[in-house]
């Protein structure tokens, strides 16, 4: 077989500026040993997020000239609500800034104090926007989804049975919506089969209880459903993604990832008196139905990238540069969670380094020396990120210690990627001399934003 090439030209560039490891050594010392606080000239391959990170097309880009910025009635935000329609069927479909404003809203209305929202895992803005309508934010991740070496299809998926038993237990009137997300990004960007979701929005209508998807990867969820479950072999990635939103009652979108811009998001549904109550909110907070907090430039773009996202050629190349990546630094021993996503590497961070306990945070060391060793940023999802603390200040870890390598959408090459390979091979030949972290200061919430640390040496 050849090579799987990058399906596209490139007609426009940036510059990568170059560091040493001295450099970088006091770079990450000026940023308090948090990738989050390091300025971005000073990063040479960026890896902290797919989202917002994509590159256009130059049909985009044209869109972006033709956008027409009417405040009601925009020609641009016709042909994405044409697009939108299109592709998920869904019948009200409302513009946001991103897809947290569409959680906002969203919450706002259904959540609220003795509320409860199941999801196969809820990304962190969600649980954040459940909690702060007083609702509780449930995961019901199956066993082998929290077990990073078990090779599995669909290691996303809800648990049907927990699922089952938690409606039976909470009843309909204490679930007003059951979530599933696609792909499923904080267990590790894995896909969620159609018979997983063709059965999850059974049970949740068997008990009268709306069914919505978190969509922002939902063209990636769609190409492993084709790959992986064998009657869609046949069927187009546009026909996979519309049958997903067919077994929906709505979707919250964040366009930053699959629709392939820097800015945007929806949230769609069929029911037409949310839809009224949602737009109500939506001219108080975002903006006008008709651009919602966006440009109509972006309304262009979003519309253009959703058409370019189902190509299965990109697609291909897509998940095989993220595959390719994972079987070079697996093949020298490189503990992460497989098989791969379709977004990013996750380093198992517990099995990188067994001699750092999570309070000393084992995932930032690794963050850190990927940047000192090659630029690479990073970002830590475990004890930094998810971890608690008990009443007696103690550090309540999470299951899993993970580094995130998140890879932007037609922006990095394939050398591009062969030199990340090389970088977190030189850091696991160095992992005996890491050293855990302390931190020094942090906020109550979101932390791993703002948190300084320091090295224990
Ligand atoms: N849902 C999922 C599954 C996400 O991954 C994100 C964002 C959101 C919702 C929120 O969307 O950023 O447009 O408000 N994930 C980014 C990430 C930030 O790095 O994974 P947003």
């Amino acid at each position: 077989m050849k090579t799987i090439i990058e399906p596209f030209k490139i007609k426009s560039v940036e510059p990568i500026r170059f560091s040493t490891v001295a450099q970088r050594e006091e770079i990450l010392r000026r940023a308090w040993y948090n990738p989050f606080l390091i300025h971005a000239d000073d990063v040479m391959i960026d890896l902290l997020t797919d989202s917002g990170t994509s590159a256009m097309s130059a049909k985009q880009w044209s869109g972006i000239m033709d956008g027409d910025e009417s405040y009601a009635g925009s020609r641009s935000f016709y042909r994405f609500e044409r697009t939108v329609r299109e592709l998920t069927g869904f019948t009200h479909i409302i513009p946001v800034h991103q897809g947290r404003a569409a959680e906002k809203i969203l919450f706002s209305i259904v959540g609220g104090r003795g509320k409860w929202i199941p999801s196969n895992t809820h990304f962190d803005t969600t649980r954040a926007n459940i909690e702060a309508s007083g609702a509780e934010a449930v995961d019901l991740l199956p066993a082998a989804g929290m077990q990073p070496r078990l090779r599995a299809d669909f290691k996303g998926n809800i648990d049907l049975e927990a699922l089952e038993s938690f409606l039976r237990d909470k009843g309909p009137a204490a679930v007003p919506l059951v979530m599933i997300t696609v792909t499923n990004n904080s267990g590790g960007g894995q896909p969620v089969s159609m018979a997983n979701i063709r059965e999850a929005s059974r049970i949740a209508h068997s008990y009268g209880i709306p069914f919505f998807i978190d969509a922002c990867r939902f063209a990636e969820n769609a190409y492993f459903i084709k790959l992986r479950e064998k009657a869609y072999a046949g069927r187009s990635v546009q026909e996979i993604s519309r049958e997903m939103f067919s077994y929906a009652d709505g979707c919250t979108m964040s366009a930053k990832k699959d629709a392939l811009v820097n800015m945007g998001g929806f949230l769609a549904m069929n029911d037409g008196d949310l839809a009224v109550r949602a737009r109500n909110l939506l001219i108080v907070t975002e903006g006008f139905p008709t651009y919602g907090g966006l440009a109509g430039r972006d309304l262009e773009a979003i519309a253009q990238g959703l058409e370019e996202v189902v190509d299965e050629d990109y697609l291909k190349y897509r998940v095989r540069s993220v595959e390719y990546l994972a079987e070079k630094i697996i093949s020298k021993g490189v503990p992460i969670v497989e098989p791969p996503g379709g977004h990013a590497i996750y380093i198992d961070a517990k099995a990188f380094l067994p001699e750092v306990p999570p309070h000393e945070y084992p995932g930032q060391a690794v963050v850190c020396e990927l940047f000192r060793v090659g630029g690479v940023r990073s970002v830590e999802i475990g004890s930094v990120m998810f971890g608690k603390y008990d009443a007696h200040g103690i550090l309540i870890p999470p299951p899993m210690e993970l580094v995130r390598l998140a890879i932007p959408r037609r922006v990095y090459t394939q050398s591009h990627i062969d030199y990340v390979a090389e970088v977190i091979l030189e850091t696991f030949e160095r992992r005996n001399q890491l050293r855990g972290y302390r931190i020094i200061e942090e906020s109550p919430v979101l932390r791993h934003f703002t948190a300084k640390f320091a090295p224990l040496h």
